[in-house]
């Protein structure tokens, strides 16, 4: 028996299954966001969307939080030997990155909805308080922080995809850490 902890191959279950979620629902609700913003959509649609994007942006984040919570308590796999020590790091600053930004698309949302005096119709049916003030000047600083942190935000995701294709290039095992979302 060794006496230090072998890394796992791959993320536990929930980290995996987690992961591809809030994959799919991030990569839905940019152009969501972007769409519902259009001129020329009827009524309906457009209040539609607004409903998928505001209460979808509070699900991402509460899966997020999850997200986190596992991971603070599982260890992550190990990368390869062979990757260059800078890759890893790099790997690692862009996947924090990723999460931090979405936790700042999704308050900022949250703020600039709340503060404007606008529902968020899954918390009112649970019958949550606000938990922002209203207040036009916050309403407007939110909605800038929101419009301006997209752009990091799907940039980084753009590099983070085009990093998961070479690994699953180069089968290195790497893609395997996150892969397949269910199953052993
Ligand atoms: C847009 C949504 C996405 C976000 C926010 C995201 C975020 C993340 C984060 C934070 C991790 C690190 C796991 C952890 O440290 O707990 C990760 C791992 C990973 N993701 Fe994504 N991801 C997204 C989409 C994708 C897509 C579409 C692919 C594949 C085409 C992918 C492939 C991978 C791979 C291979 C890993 C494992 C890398 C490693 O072991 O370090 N991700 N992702
Ligand atoms: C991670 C989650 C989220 C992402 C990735 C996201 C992304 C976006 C994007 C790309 C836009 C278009 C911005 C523009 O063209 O100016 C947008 C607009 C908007 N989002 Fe989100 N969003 C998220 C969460 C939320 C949440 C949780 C809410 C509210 C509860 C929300 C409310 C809004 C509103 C109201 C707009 C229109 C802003 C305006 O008045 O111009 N978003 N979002």
């Amino acid at each position: 028996m060794p006496d230090f902890p072998i890394p796992p191959q791959r993320y536990p279950i929930m980290t995996r299954f987690l992961h591809w979620i809030v994959a799919v629902m991030v990569i839905a609700t940019i152009p969501i966001g972007v769409i519902m913003l259009q001129d020329g959509l009827s009524r309906p649609t457009q209040d539609l969307l607004f409903i998928l994007h505001k209460n979808g942006g509070v699900l991402i984040f509460l899966l997020v939080i999850m997200r986190l919570a596992w991971r603070a308590a599982a260890p992550a796999p190990a990368m390869p030997s062979t990757m260059p020590d800078w890759q890893a790091r790099a790997a690692k600053l862009v996947q924090g990155t990723l999460y931090a930004l979405l936790i700042v698309m999704a308050v900022s949302g949250y703020v600039r909805v709340r503060a404007g005096g606008f529902p968020v119709e899954a918390l009112d049916a649970l019958g949550l308080p606000d938990f922002v003030p209203r207040s036009e000047a916050l309403a407007e600083r939110a909605q800038s922080i929101h419009a301006t942190a997209r752009f990091p935000l799907a940039a980084l995701i753009v590099l983070h995809i085009g990093a998961a294709m070479k690994h699953l290039i180069a089968r290195d095992g790497v893609f395997g850490h996150i892969w397949p979302p269910v199953g052993r």
